[in-house]
């Protein structure tokens, strides 16, 4: 059994009552389950984290890199919410601990304002799943499965 890592940035423990129009009303919590039966389907695990701080987000992309090296995970699967738009910061982290990261947006960032338009994470990410609401999770589960089995 490998360990998938859930990662989700900045806002997104307040998903349910954050704008649903655009998220959407489950919780995070929702989403974590949903996620860890998915991973489960195919005989792994998730560990979930969530952090409003870009430094643990990194962090976390580092322990995911070991962790990865040691064999024990898969990759992440990462929203890395607001971030997305402004971090060279989580582009080199993901790139220089050489983490496989399926990049998930709940909404579809290109219809939305210019500024999402753009993200830093989009080059080093193993693949992308943008604006399928809360299943982008579990599609990001499975196509991470799918990249790295
Ligand atoms: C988001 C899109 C980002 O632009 C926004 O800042 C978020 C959530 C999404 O899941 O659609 O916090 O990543």
């Amino acid at each position: 059994m490998s360990k998938i890592m859930v990662l989700n940035g900045p806002n997104l423990n307040l998903l349910g009552s954050r704008e649903p129009e655009q998220y959407g009303h489950e919780t995070l919590a929702d989403v974590e389950a949903m996620c860890a039966a998915e991973a489960q389907r195919y005989g792994h695990e998730v560990e979930c984290r969530q952090s409003n701080h870009e430094g643990a987000l990194i962090d976390a992309i580092h322990e995911a890199g070991q962790r990865i090296k040691a064999g024990e995970m898969l990759g992440v699967v990462f929203n890395p919410g607001a971030y997305t738009h402004t971090s060279v910061a989580l582009h080199d982290a993901i790139k220089g601990a050489e983490v496989p990261v399926i990049e998930v947006h709940i909404s579809n960032v290109h219809t939305r304002e210019a500024f999402r338009h753009h993200s830093y994470i989009s080059p080093v990410a193993a693949g992308i799943v943008v604006g399928m609401g809360i299943q982008g999770y579990v599609l990001g589960i499975q196509g991470l499965i799918h990249k790295t089995s």
